[in-house]
């Protein structure tokens, strides 16, 4: 059994106390977070999983085995690496860290101490995702063209981090995981209005072979919109997370270019056939995820969204250094 110790109890700690607790080959042995009140919450819905406000219960404590660090942003890079030293396998919420230098140096210090350090990219776990990485790899899309995704929303406002590192971490996952190619150059523009922080950005991502992506993240919209735009040569794809049904729509569409005869003139055709809806695996993402950190640690593997943290998100964090961690913009 892997022995569990989660830091923080608020909004998304409980999914990762409920996932992991439900694991056959882990258990949940202690709970901490600053605030009494989510011992409270805790001790509702798991009157047998021991309780602490004091970090370092979980951090030195000779009957854990792995951390899930389920803190504000902030708090990731401290809490991970003191894990580490202390010899811990790490699950660590996303954004991973304030920098892509600490993300960088624990992994490196996972790796000296033979220890896993995971993060929590949902969303590569999703039925949804793992589905469209399939119809790429298998060809039925064709050559990538671009990659757009939409995840827009009236709040919820985060403290000390801007829109990029609290949603687009979920956009540049996804990409990295189908596109798999490192981008060769990222532009973003983004805007603040009511705090420090930017509540508006839009981030274009270019990849070789003229593969372009581009995620538009806002906490300021009307309307949540969870929509995302694969086109490819052959096939065009549609992903709207918000709906339960035919979550992914695939369209036989397409243009198709020849020179006209005898006159310096390009021909467009346009081809629109079929839509069809394929079926997607109904999971927990969060479930898989854990059955997989524990897979991971148990067969001495390097955890996948780690090593996909050093492709696209590690090159696009570079040239967008978090302003609150810094002080700073650029
Ligand atoms: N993967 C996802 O889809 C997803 C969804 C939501 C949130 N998150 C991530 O989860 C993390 C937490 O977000 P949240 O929405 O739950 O925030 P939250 O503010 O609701 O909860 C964070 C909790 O951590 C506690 N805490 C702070 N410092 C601590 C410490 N040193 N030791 C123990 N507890 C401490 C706080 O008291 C609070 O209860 C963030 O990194 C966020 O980006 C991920």
């Amino acid at each position: 059994m892997i022995r569990v110790g989660v830091l923080g109890y608020g909004y998304w700690g409980p999914n990762i106390v409920r996932n992991f607790h439900a694991q056959e080959q882990a258990e949940v042995v202690l709970v901490c977070d600053k605030s009494l009140k989510a011992g409270e919450r805790l001790r509702r819905v798991y009157p047998t999983i021991p309780f602490t406000t004091d970090e370092n219960e979980i951090l030195r404590s000779a009957k854990v085995d792995a951390v899930c660090v389920i803190t504000p942003v902030a708090t990731h890079y401290s809490l991970a690496k003191r894990a580490l030293e202390n010899g811990k396998h790490v699950f660590v919420e996303k954004p991973f860290t304030c920098s892509s230098g600490q993300a960088e140096e624990l992994i490196e210090l996972a790796d000296r101490k033979n220890l896993k350090i995971m993060v929590d990219h949902t969303f590569l776990f999703t039925g949804a995702v793992r589905k469209i990485r399939q119809l790429v790899d298998e060809g039925a899309i064709g050559r990538l063209f671009y990659y757009d995704s939409l995840r827009v929303n009236l709040g919820l406002f985060q403290h000390g981090v801007s829109v990029i590192w609290d949603l687009a971490p979920h956009d540049l996952s996804i990409m990295d995981h189908i596109i798999r190619v490192k981008p060769e150059g990222v532009v973003a523009a983004a805007e603040k209005h009511l705090n420090e922080v930017e509540d508006i950005a839009f981030i274009s991502i270019y990849f070789p072979d003229r593969v372009i992506a581009h995620i538009n993240v806002n906490w300021l919209s009307p309307v949540k919109v969870r929509t995302m735009l694969i086109g490819g040569e052959k096939k065009m794809l549609v992903w709207n997370d918000l709906v339960s049904d035919e979550k992914i729509k695939i369209y036989d569409k397409g243009v198709t270019l020849t020179d006209g005869k005898g006159v310096h003139q390009l021909l467009v055709s346009y081809r629109s056939g079929d839509m069809w809806s394929p079926q997607i695996e109904q999971v927990e993402a969060l479930t898989e995820e854990a059955t997989y950190f524990v897979h991971c640690i148990m067969q001495n593997q390097k955890p996948l969204t780690t090593e996909s943290m050093s492709c696209a998100l590690c090159a696009f964090l570079r040239q967008w250094t978090n302003p609150s961690a810094t002080g700073e913009k650029r």
